[in-house]
């Protein structure tokens, strides 16, 4: 049993030092049981003074009542503190739910797309459907079928992707070099009347140089009818000229050849820059070349099955790249597929 100073002294010692470790409500509690509960350690001082001797009852009564009363103070400031560094906390620790949230990144179209879409939809609005195709495509499509065989010096005008795989010591696979072979497979599988707009990527064996990319996106047209005429292909690609281009462009059809129209043509509509004078867009030459077309070729018709004497056709294909850079003044080709944002926020 304590009684005398020196243990009043380890108690103080200890309970003050014990009192300094706290840093919860928890052990604050278990603190203030310990030292001034019901058996706690001074407590248990102050009840044994009944024990001792008058003079010294008075004297270790009278310190330890002083003892318990400061540690009751030190209990209250303790408390007090641990409930301000808990509101503290919360302060540090508070959302604010009114501030604006971080900002999206807000995507567009890419430039190609843009301009597919309004070709796309000029020729929606004419009565055309969209139709889509593969771009792994066998050499009877991409090339036989439009009457362009083996060895042809036709061939050349397509440098060719082959996909590695062969079959009885040849190549039958390519990526196809145009959109062009969809107008044999949409022949094969309907009936006249087709009026038939194809999208779709294209890729060419390229050395790639501003005017040139390995991978080009590409528009097919195909209409096919009793008494389809040459006047009825003009008629729809001068619309379509106007409409992209604006209403005041001369538009020119001039002969070409593709090997799977007859007659073959190219469409051009004058220089929009120089207005015909003459510029580095236009090579000088005042008018800008927009597109391929003709009359599909009676031979296919005739392949697919149609009675070329009573169904006549025409056919188109233009590069959407190139519509894009007319219009939009775009330089050079490899911009579109550099993933560059600089380049692509502009549109
Ligand atoms: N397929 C041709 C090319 O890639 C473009 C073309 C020309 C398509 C004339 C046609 C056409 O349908 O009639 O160069």
């Amino acid at each position: 049993m304590p009684s005398d100073n020196e243990s009043l002294t380890r108690i103080e010692t200890q309970a003050r030092s014990e009192l300094d470790a706290v840093a919860d409500a928890e052990s604050l509690e278990r603190w203030r049981v310990a030292c001034l509960g019901r058996r706690g350690r001074l407590t248990l001082v102050l009840r044994g003074l009944a024990d001792l001797p008058v003079e010294e009852r008075k004297r270790v009564g009278t310190q330890a009542n002083r003892l318990k009363r400061e540690l009751e103070t030190a209990l209250q400031e303790k408390k007090a503190r641990l409930a301000q560094s808990a509101t503290e906390a919360l302060i540090v620790e508070r959302i604010d739910v009114t501030l604006p949230g971080p900002p999206l990144p807000r995507g567009r179209l890419h430039p190609t797309t843009q301009t597919l879409r309004d070709v796309l939809d000029c020729f929606v609005s004419m009565g055309f459907q969209v139709v889509e195709g593969p771009e792994i495509e066998w050499d009877h499509y991409n090339f036989e079928a439009l009457r362009i065989p083996k060895d042809h010096p036709a061939r050349d005008m397509w440098d060719t992707l082959w996909i590695d795989y062969e079959k009885d010591g040849e190549r039958p696979m390519l990526l196809r070099t145009h959109t062009s072979p969809m107008q044999v497979r949409v022949m094969e599988q309907t009936e006249p009347p087709i009026r038939v707009v194809v999208p779709g990527k294209c890729y060419r064996y390229e050395a790639t140089d501003p005017t040139h990319e390995w991978m080009l996106t590409q528009v097919e047209g195909l209409a096919v009818d009793e008494g389809m005429s040459l006047g009825d292909l003009k008629g729809t690609l001068a619309d379509f000229a106007h409409r992209i281009f604006g209403p005041d462009r001369k538009v020119a059809f001039r002969c070409d050849y593709f090997p799977f129209v007859e007659p073959g043509m190219e469409l051009r509509i004058d220089c929009f820059l120089c207005g015909g004078q003459g510029c580095r867009t236009c090579s000088r030459s005042g008018w800008i070349e927009i597109l391929g077309a003709g009359m599909v070729h009676p031979e296919i018709l005739d392949a697919v099955g149609y009675d070329s004497e009573r169904y006549t056709g025409f056919a188109f294909g233009l590069g959407i790249e190139r519509i894009a850079m007319l219009r939009q003044g775009i330089e050079d080709i490899r911009l579109f597929y550099a993933n560059d944002l600089r380049f692509l926020r502009q549109f």
